[in-house]
């Protein structure tokens, strides 16, 4: 066994410490003696401790833009059976390139329940904030309550402006539970503050025709997909639910042990 990397002077340490530079900090004592002993050019010791303190940093944003995105579970794209979801190839290329965020469209899911929207919208959240996107997941009513809490004081604007700073904000179950007219309005709002400026992801079970049924309010809702769909990437999930399909094959399993 080598024996172990000599601390750094104390001078260096402190620096490092005021600075807030801890990767390099970390990595400095092991690093200076590996550089001694092989020679390295001195600019080598430099980059290779740089590249170290922005991939710390890097790896810190991106737990901070996780943690923030809130989603509920963890799903990703590789863990995504494209085969077994009626996402036409093409499409979900394109929705995973996540080159529709930057341009700031809007991605709408509709299908009924099990098919993957969940699965889609937090798959592609998740790789989003791994590009370096800030992303905020909700269901409807979790958003609708967010957004009533801002009647009561008058801060309904200044809750959309920081939702806003996300480039991506995913709206889940959208018209599981019916909204009343002020709910609408909130929504409405919200929506009409992101277009053309911010990425808005929805899943729903209702095809747009049907949004009435949960949004009473019928010229709100008229012009709330009007600006929702205007630049938008609209897929229909369909088929068989896939948690009845698991369902199945995990009794299929249990049966066959038996
Ligand atoms: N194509 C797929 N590949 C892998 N897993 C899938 C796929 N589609 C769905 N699943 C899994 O099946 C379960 C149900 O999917 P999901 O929650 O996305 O459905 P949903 O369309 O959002 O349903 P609901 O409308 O009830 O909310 C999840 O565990 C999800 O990970
Ligand atoms: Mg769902």
């Amino acid at each position: 066994m080598s024996a172990p990397a000599p601390a750094l002077p104390a001078d260096l340490t402190a620096g490092l410490r005021r600075l807030k530079l801890a990767a390099m900090r970390e990595l400095a004592p092991e690093l200076l003696l590996t550089a001694k002993t092989q020679r390295w050019a001195p600019e080598e010791v430099l980059r290779t401790l740089i590249e170290a303190e922005i991939a710390s940093r890097d790896a810190s944003n991106t737990r901070a833009r996780l943690k923030a995105a809130a989603f509920p579970v963890i799903k990703t794209i590789e863990e995504f059976d494209l085969t077994a979801s009626s996402i036409p190839a093409p499409t979900w290329d394109y929705l995973t390139s996540l080159e529709w965020i930057g341009a700031k469209e809007n991605l709408a899911l509709i299908g009924p329940a099990g098919t993957g929207k969940s699965h889609a919208l937090i798959a592609i959240g998740h790789a989003a904030v791994h590009a370096g996107h800030r992303v905020r997941y909700f269901t409807a009513p979790d958003l609708v309550e967010t957004l009533y809490r801002g009647l009561a004081d008058n801060s309904v604007g200044k809750t959309i402006d920081t939702l806003l700073r996300n480039d991506l904000v995913i709206l889940d179950e959208v018209g599981f539970a019916p909204l009343d007219d002020t709910g609408t309005q909130l929504i409405f709002r919200l929506v009409a503050a992101a277009y053309e400026r911010r990425s808005l992801a929805i899943a729903s079970h209702w095809s747009f025709e049907d949004w009435g049924r949960f949004l009473p309010e019928h010229t709100t809702a008229v012009s709330l997909l009007d600006r929702l769909l205007h630049h938008a990437t609209t897929v229909v999930t369909s088929g068989e639910s896939y948690r009845m399909r698991e369902a199945r094959t995990s009794q299929g399993g249990r049966q066959n042990k038996s």
